[in-house]
């Protein structure tokens, strides 16, 4: 039983818009890391359109048409499909046959308990006291699919962000039932949440909590140069700090999070950028402690938070540009990712229907 002890990561992201900035320090960067660090013996990540169609199923163009932008934000931001498979979840029959199964070890009352699903109800306007129809039942059991997904590859990572902590935990449960049930059978995965709070959670430019498309505070992957420029100037700061010489607040001043997330401890580029854009300080406490001291003004640091996101953005940018002229080339790439993903699934549910005895017509 070698093939247990593989490293294996599974990520992946719902197709309902283009990524964000969020998305690149909650996750996308230390995939790509990962991905160079040659220590996994197989990454995959996927799209998941079929999850995104249980609260999106009226709306299957949204979906559809954002495979190909995340999987550009995907190339764009690092990700080499010589070393990483892009898979599209959909196309995949054994993860439902998968899900199907693992209904069974969970109950109407631990799905209620999840509290992302929790909030994601309230958020849709699913509730039964709202004036919905209710909550789908292909959205409510969506944790159960993901664990479908994340054993079926046998993953061993999920490196994502802490708003999935609850459906690692749901599989990891799935996981450790089914075994004690039918045998020794599915890999327990463990989840990798970025280092910082900041990178953890970014908040939109506006300050509120999560960056998100319909609030309109969001920085893309796929912004140019001088629509950054215009967000990043326009960002909420410390509402206190209104002369250069007022001591300013940086603990939940947005300009201030984004910089931990992009010139702070994750940032593997943080010494150059400050010899580079803000040789004054040596790091970013001591840019934070000036401008709590007073004496450094908001254009100063938005124009240094400016450059430190073009050092980011500049590259994916180049990569887009460059797969944006051979779509065919980005949809062989999907192709390829999913048969090879299939492959590992079909494995599994061979496994897993041996294990529940339901092998009638083979060995
Ligand atoms: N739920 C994840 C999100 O909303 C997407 C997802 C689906 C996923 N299946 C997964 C993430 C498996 C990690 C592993 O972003």
């Amino acid at each position: 039983m070698s093939e247990k002890k593989r490293k294996v990561i599974l990520t992946g992201d719902r197709p309902t818009g283009r990524l964000h900035i969020g998305h690149y320090v909650g996750s996308l960067r230390e995939r790509v890391v990962l991905q160079n660090s040659g220590a996994f013996d197989d990454v995959l990540i996927m799209i998941a359109d079929a999850q995104a169609l249980t609260d999106n199923w009226d709306n299957p163009e949204k979906v559809r048409s954002n495979i190909m932008n995340v999987t550009l934000d995907y190339l764009s931001a690092g990700i080499d499909p010589k070393k990483s498979h892009i898979l599209i979840q959909s196309q995949i029959p054994e993860l439902p046959e998968l899900t199907q199964y693992y209904m069974n070890l969970v109950t109407v009352q631990r799905l209620q308990r999840n509290p992302t699903v929790k909030a994601e109800i309230k958020l849709r306007g699913f509730s039964e006291h709202e004036e919905s129809q209710g909550t789908p039942v292909g959205f409510f059991c969506y944790p159960i699919s993901q664990a479908a997904d994340i054993t079926a590859f046998r993953a061993t990572v999920v490196p994502a962000g802490e708003d999935q902590e609850p459906m690692v935990e749901q599989t990891r449960e799935i996981v450790r039932k089914f075994n004690s049930i039918y045998g020794e059978t599915l890999v327990e995965p463990e989840i990798l949440l970025p280092k910082s709070a900041a990178s953890r959670r970014l908040p939109g430019t506006d300050g509120k909590a999560k960056m998100s498309k319909s609030l309109g505070n969001c920085i893309y992957l796929s912004d140019d140069e001088k629509t950054v420029k215009t967000k990043v100037m326009s960002m909420f700061t410390d509402p206190g700090h209104l002369k250069v010489s007022d001591p300013g607040k940086t603990e939940g001043n947005p300009v201030f999070i984004y910089l931990e997330a992009f010139a702070g401890e994750d940032a593997p580029n943080a010494k150059q950028l400050f010899e580079e854009y803000a040789p004054d300080y040596q790091n970013l406490s001591e840019m934070e402690e000036h401008y709590r001291r007073g004496g450094l003004g908001d254009v100063k640091v938005k124009k240094f938070l400016n450059n430190v996101l073009e050092e980011a953005l500049r590259p994916i940018r180049a990569r887009r540009a460059e797969y944006e002229k051979d779509l065919q080339s980005v949809i062989e790439i999907l192709k390829d990712g999913t048969k090879y993903a299939e492959d590992i699934a079909a494995q599994t549910l061979s496994d897993v229907k041996k294990s529940m005895q339901i092998n009638y017509f083979s060995a």
